[in-house]
C-alpha cells in the first residue's frame, strides 16, 4: 500500500501534468489540506475559483462548494474527489419548498447563504458567507423586507447583530454545529479559564453568547493567529484545528465535544469523504465534472457576482 508521502507525490504530479489546482476547505483531512494550492473559507474558496487559470479545478470539499466555482467558471473543468460529499444544511433547503416560501414572502429580497444548491441559488437575490453575511444584509435598505435561508442559527445571529425585524428565516441547519454542548463547552472553560471560545455562527444561539469570536472559519483562524491568549476551545468542525496548529505551534486548540456522547468528535462527515487516493482516481480519469444546466448558471450567477462585489 503506497504511503501518504507517495499519493502526495502522484498527485502533485497529476496536478502538473493535467493544469490543476486543489481548492480545499479548512474541514477537509490535514493530508488533503498538505496537497492543496489553496486552502480557505467558503468566501476566499469561490474568490480563488473565480481567479484561477488553471485548466481544471480539484474541489476538496462539498458539492455545493464545487457548483460555486462551477458557476463562477463555467469553462474550467470542475472535478469533485466524491459526488456523496453533500451538506446536511443546503440538503434542509430544497429549492421547490424554497421557491414556495418566497412566494408566501412577496416583496422581500432573498439572502440566501453558500451552502445551498445551485437551485436555490437561482432563486436568491444576494448569497452570502459567515464572513460577509452582515455586510451583504446591511447592504440592504433599511426599510426593504429580507428573507434569510437556510441556516436559522447564522439567521438569528445577523439579526440580533443588524437589529433588523424584518427579516424571515428559513428553519434549516447544519447537523455538525447543531451537536455542539453548551454544558460541555462550559466544563471546558472552568477546567481551561484562560482559553478562549472560538465559535461559527452556524452554531446554536446560547453557545453564540459565551464567545468570545464568533466568526467563519478564516476569521476564527485569524483571531487564533492575532490572539495573545494560550488556549482556544474550537466550537466548530475540528479540521480547521491543522492551520491554526500549523500557524500557531505554541498554542494549545480543544477541539469542543458534541453533545451526543455516542460520536466522539464533531467531523463533518462529508468533508471526511475526500481522500487522498480519490483525489488521485478524479486527477487521472477526470471523473465527477460538475455540470449545470445553463438556465440554471445564469440565474445563479448574479447574486454569487453581488456578493463578491461586496468588500
Ligand atoms: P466557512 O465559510 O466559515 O468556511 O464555513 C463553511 C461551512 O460549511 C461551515 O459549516
Ligand atoms: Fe455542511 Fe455542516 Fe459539513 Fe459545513 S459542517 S459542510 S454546513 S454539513
Amino acid at each position: 500500500m503506497a504511503t501518504t508521502e507517495q499519493l502526495q507525490e502522484r498527485i502533485k504530479e497529476l496536478k502538473k501534468s493535467k493544469k490543476a489546482i486543489i481548492l480545499a476547505h479548512y474541514y477537509t483531512r490535514p493530508e488533503v489540506q498538505q496537497v492543496a494550492d489553496f486552502v480557505g473559507d467558503s468566501l476566499q474558496l469561490a474568490r480563488a475559483a473565480q481567479g484561477t487559470d488553471a485548466d481544471i479545478i480539484l474541489f476538496a470539499g462539498v458539492h455545493f462548494m464545487g457548483e460555486t466555482a462551477k458557476v463562477l467558471s463555467p469553462d474550467k473543468k470542475v472535478l469533485i474527489p466524491d459526488p456523496e460529499a453533500g451538506c446536511s444544511l443546503a440538503d434542509s433547503c430544497p429549492a421547490d419548498d424554497f421557491a414556495r416560501f418566497i412566494e408566501a414572502h412577496p416583496g422581500h429580497t432573498v439572502v440566501s447563504y453558500v451552502n445551498t444548491s445551485v437551485a436555490v441559488k437561482a432563486l436568491t437575490d444576494i448569497v452570502c458567507t459567515s464572513s460577509n453575511a452582515l455586510q451583504v444584509v446591511r447592504s440592504i435598505p433599511e426599510s426593504t423586507p429580507v428573507i434569510f435561508g437556510p441556516d436559522r442559527n447564522l439567521g438569528s445571529y445577523i439579526k440580533s447583530m443588524t437589529g433588523r425585524k424584518n427579516m424571515v428565516i428559513w428553519d434549516g441547519a447544519c447537523h455538525v454545529h447543531e451537536r455542539f454542548s453548551l454544558e460541555a463547552i462550559l466544563r471546558l472553560k472552568s477546567e481551561h479559564p484562560g482559553a478562549r471560545v472560538l465559535v461559527h455562527p452556524e452554531c446554536k444561539q446560547q453557545i453564540v453568547l459565551i464567545a468570545d469570536r464568533v466568526g467563519s472559519t478564516a476569521a476564527l483562524l485569524d483571531y487564533a493567529r492575532k490572539s495573545d491568549a494560550d488556549e482556544f476551545i474550537v466550537v466548530t468542525e475540528p479540521g480547521i484545528i491543522f492551520k491554526m496548529q500549523e500557524a500557531c505551534p505554541d498554542k494549545r486548540f480543544i477541539p469542543a465535544p458534541p453533545a451526543d456522547s455516542s460520536c466522539a468528535c464533531n467531523d463533518c462527515s462529508y468533508m471526511k469523504l475526500i481522500t487522498l487516493p480519490k483525489i488521485i482516481d478524479t486527477l487521472e480519469n477526470e471523473l465527477n465534472a460538475i455540470e449545470i444546466p445553463e438556465e440554471v448558471a445564469k440565474k445563479a450567477i448574479k447574486p454569487i457576482l453581488r456578493m463578491l462585489e461586496i468588500k
